[in-house]
């Protein structure tokens, strides 16, 4: 079996290690990496950390608007893939690196494999929902990572090829906890103590593309007393800087470059709470028992908002602080399967 796989975005890398990992013990995988991720913190680290094997082709798209990103990359990828005619092409999540290969391959009548579908915030103005929303439509195996998921799917009439194998950041997690123990200085190089302080990620268009949504955001942290560790993504530093919006004089704010995914699960797991608008943080805070609070109006991770794991505030002020504040008790599960996705994604497709 030849599989051409699609890659372009942080959570991309962390999510195809574990795939790729069983995938080449017995078929054929070429990686196109889109380059919608470019900078070394955003991409190569990843592929080194990971062990994720080299791209075999380098699209170099970068940044850019919609529409001349994922256009650049349609036509990129095309010729790749008639060049290599795999079995199938295989995407992850929901950016436009996944809409482009998807498009591409299913006007090409390869059969399109995409991991973790199924996901909604029934919200369309996120440009992932437009994402997600097409590519399941054009996928030939769904792969979800909850029963929401499968749900999801269901009320919009798409139930062949659909398999709950659980979540694939998970499996990526149990691997790499462990190393992320031993390697990992990250604590001591910021001079932070374990449940000592709080990790923020945010990044979301929603979120950053709104003055507003941001001068809330860090009049919050500007509340939250506490030591707080913000490494922060380029779209989110860009966006302040033109702003003219200034986190110098937060209190006990250490606003650190995007790090590497063994320091990153070293960051969440030792962290007294966890506040994000990211997709895949949201549910790290939750395979790590670290109490959650996401800065949006909807999650895709609803099963997260149970026992509340992970409380959901929007970009409101004061619910920002006093969910921070709260003392909760979750009861987690196994709601995100097993930690064997990525077998059970090759042994579907291994049976197809
Ligand atoms: C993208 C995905 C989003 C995902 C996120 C993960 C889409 C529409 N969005 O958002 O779903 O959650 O990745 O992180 O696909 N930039 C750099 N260096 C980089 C990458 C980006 O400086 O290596 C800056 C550029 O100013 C760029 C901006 O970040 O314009 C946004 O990058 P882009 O890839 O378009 O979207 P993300 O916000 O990263
Ligand atoms: N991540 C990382 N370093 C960082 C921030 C995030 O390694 O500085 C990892 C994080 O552990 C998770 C993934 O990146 O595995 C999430 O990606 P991101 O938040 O960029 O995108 P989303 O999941 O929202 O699409």
């Amino acid at each position: 079996m030849k599989i051409v796989t699609i890659l372009g975005a942080r959570p991309q890398f962390i999510k195809a290690a574990p795939v790729s990992r069983v995938l080449r013990k017995k078929h054929i995988e070429m990686i196109i990496h889109t380059g919608q991720h470019y900078d070394a913190n955003m991409s190569d680290i990843f592929f080194e950390e990971l062990n994720i094997p080299k791209p075999d082709y380098h699209l170099g798209v970068g940044s850019g608007s919609h529409g001349k990103q994922t256009g650049e990359m349609l036509i990129k990828i095309e010729e790749i893939v008639l060049k290599e005619q795999p079995d199938y092409v295989l995407v992850y999540g929901d950016t436009n690196s996944t809409l482009a290969g998807a498009l591409v391959a299913a006007k090409l009548h390869i059969p399109v494999i995409h991991v973790e579908a199924g996901l909604r915030s029934f919200n369309k103005k996120m440009p992932e929902e437009i994402n997600r929303i097409m590519t399941d439509h054009v996928s030939e195996f769904l792969f979800c990572p909850t029963d929401t998921a499968v749900e999801n799917l269901k009320n919009e009439n798409i139930t062949r090829n659909v398999i709950n194998v659980g979540d694939v950041m998970y499996d990526a997690v149990l691997y790499n906890k462990e190393l992320a123990q031993q390697k990992s200085t990250i604590l001591s190089d910021l001079g932070l103590e374990a449940k000592q302080y709080h990790l923020i990620t945010i990044h979301r268009a929603e979120n950053t593309d709104d003055v507003q949504n941001m001068k809330n955001i860090l009049e919050a942290f500007a509340q939250i007393e506490e030591t707080k560790v913000w490494p922060i993504h380029p779209r989110t530093k860009h966006k302040l800087a033109a702003y003219g919006l200034s986190v110098e004089k937060i209190p006990n704010l250490k606003v650190i470059e995007p790090v590497g995914y063994l320091d990153m699960l070293t960051l969440e797991s030792n962290a007294k709470k966890i506040i994000t608008d990211s997709g895949g943080v949201q549910k790290e805070a939750y395979f790590m028992q670290v109490p959650c609070v996401t800065v949006r109006e909807q999650t895709e991770w609803v099963e997260t908002l149970e026992a509340e794991a992970n409380i959901l505030v929007g970009t409101d002020v004061e619910k920002i602080v006093a969910a921070v504040k709260k003392e909760v008790r979750p009861v987690y599960s196994d709601v995100f399967g097993d930690g064997k996705a990525a077998e059970k994604i090759v042994e579907a497709i291994e049976r197809a």
